[in-house]
């Protein structure tokens, strides 16, 4: 896969591991596909808690894979998905957006990657896909740059 190309396919991972959420309580089943520099996806999804409040999103389970191998640097695009399973599908005609701590999370590997990341928003059923810059969606961040951990 190439750098900023097949949006399908990166949804398609994220679909995949929606599948793979663990949501007993809500029901509601997140993947996200994360597209890193070389073409490799590295995917996450929902960890929900009994406690409800230490819920894992998505995308932050899969920043923290990446960032567990030393490749927050290296993230190009991101897709999210998310919906309801029924049978084997996941069904949801509306994108779904990340929340606003996983936009935060996903700006601390988009500055340490130098990217302004594509963020692919889809519906579970994939009939609908909205598609952004991360600063479209998180506007004048706060990240690492402001600590002075971006070189030039
Ligand atoms: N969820 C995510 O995984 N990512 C988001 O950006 C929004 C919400 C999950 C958390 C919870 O398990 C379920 O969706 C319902 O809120």
């Amino acid at each position: 896969m190439s750098e900023f190309d097949d949006r399908d396919a990166l949804i398609a991972a994220a679909r995949d591991a929606a599948a793979r959420a663990y949501a007993p309580y809500s029901g509601f089943h997140v993947g996200a596909a994360l597209l890193l520099r070389n073409g490799d996806v590295v995917t996450g999804a929902n960890v929900e808690n009994a406690s409800y409040g230490l819920t894992l999103c998505a995308e932050t389970a899969a920043i923290a894979k990446i960032a567990n191998e030393g490749w927050i640097g290296e993230l190009a695009a991101v897709a999210i998905v998310g919906g309801r399973p029924e049978g084997s599908a996941l069904v949801g005609g509306d994108p779904v957006h990340p929340c606003g701590r996983c936009r935060q999370i996903l700006n601390e590997a988009a500055e340490r990657s130098k990217t302004d990341i594509l963020v692919h928003c889809a519906s579970g059923d994939g009939s609908a896909v909205k598609s952004y810059r991360l600063s479209e969606l998180l506007p004048a961040a706060f990240g690492p740059k402001d600590l002075g951990l971006i070189p030039d």
